[in-house]
């Protein structure tokens, strides 16, 4: 498949028609991590399946909506529910999101995830501002023609966590009664948790937490000199930190559990970018 200006001109087109505004800040909202959507002012709701060439989300905890409208005063445009390559996307299909949102006008793009802690100063419900992240696993998400009117074929990625927005992260958590951390996010593709041989490696790397998505999205923003924020709530401790198996459900209880305090604090964030 041939990603060219056009193929993402069509989905953008598309939705400027549906909101009458130009979005300031993307955000997309990992599993379980929907309830921000609820602070979302004046909403205009478009679903997936109606953007020409856009995605579907295939995983019941994503509700697979893009949702225009205002947070703290900010215009934003959110993605509630993203694509993982463990759905059988591809590694290269995986640009297309946060292609479409780039050339909808946004200038920061906020990802957040759930992730599982490698760190074992980190406990379930901290959040973890990524520094950094390690991909060692699958294709890059720019493997292909390289798209020029995105960016150049070959680019640094050294800085694609922007390091003021990080800062800007740390800085708002001062009066959230959430633990803030910052740590490097390293990739497993899933859909299975990791070994806890797979844990102890990732720790031995420098690993603070571990999780099946963003890298993809990350990327691409880096590739389009996009300023990025990229947010994990560790909902678990990974594999073989406690002696007890990990499952889909602790992830969940986790994400619901801190949905209140996380969405307070990219509210906050959010005002501040
Ligand atoms: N591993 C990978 N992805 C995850 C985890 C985990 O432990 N928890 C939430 N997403």
């Amino acid at each position: 498949m041939a990603y060219t200006l056009e193929y993402f001109q069509a989905a953008a087109g598309f939705l400027r028609t549906k909101a009458d505004f130009v979005p300031e800040i993307g955000v997309v909202l990992g599993s379980c991590l929907g309830p921000f959507a609820r602070a979302i002012e004046n909403p205009v709701e478009v679903d997936y399946a109606d953007i020409p060439h856009f995605l579907l989300s295939t995983v019941d905890s994503h509700a697979g909506k893009l949702i225009f409208g205002t947070v703290a005063g900010k215009r934003v445009v959110c993605m509630s529910g993203r694509f993982h390559s463990y759905e059988g996307y591809s590694f290269e299909e995986l640009v297309i999101p946060v292609r479409v949102l780039k050339l909808l006008g946004i200038r920061a793009l906020v990802l957040t995830n759930a992730a599982g802690g490698v760190n074992t100063g980190y406990r379930p419900g901290d959040v973890m501002v990524l520094r950094d992240h390690i991909k060692l696993n699958g294709d890059s998400p720019l493997r292909g023609p390289n798209a020029e009117d995105f960016g150049p074929r070959f680019f640094d990625v050294s800085r694609m966590y922007t390091p003021e927005l990080r800062k800007l992260a740390l800085d708002c958590a001062r009066g959230s009664p959430l633990r803030v951390h910052e740590g490097t996010y390293m990739f497993f593709p899933g859909p299975q948790f990791e070994t806890p041989a797979e844990i102890r490696a990732a720790r031995f790397l420098g690993a603070d937490a571990v999780g099946m998505s963003t890298v993809t999205e990350a990327l691409t923003a880096a590739h389009c000199q996009l300023p990025l924020l990229a947010l994990s709530v560790i909902t678990n401790m990974a594999a073989g930190v406690l002696d007890r198996p990990l499952s889909g459900q602790e992830v969940d209880e986790t994400a619901e559990r801190v949905a209140g305090p996380f969405s307070e604090y990219m509210k906050t964030i959010l005002a501040a970018i």
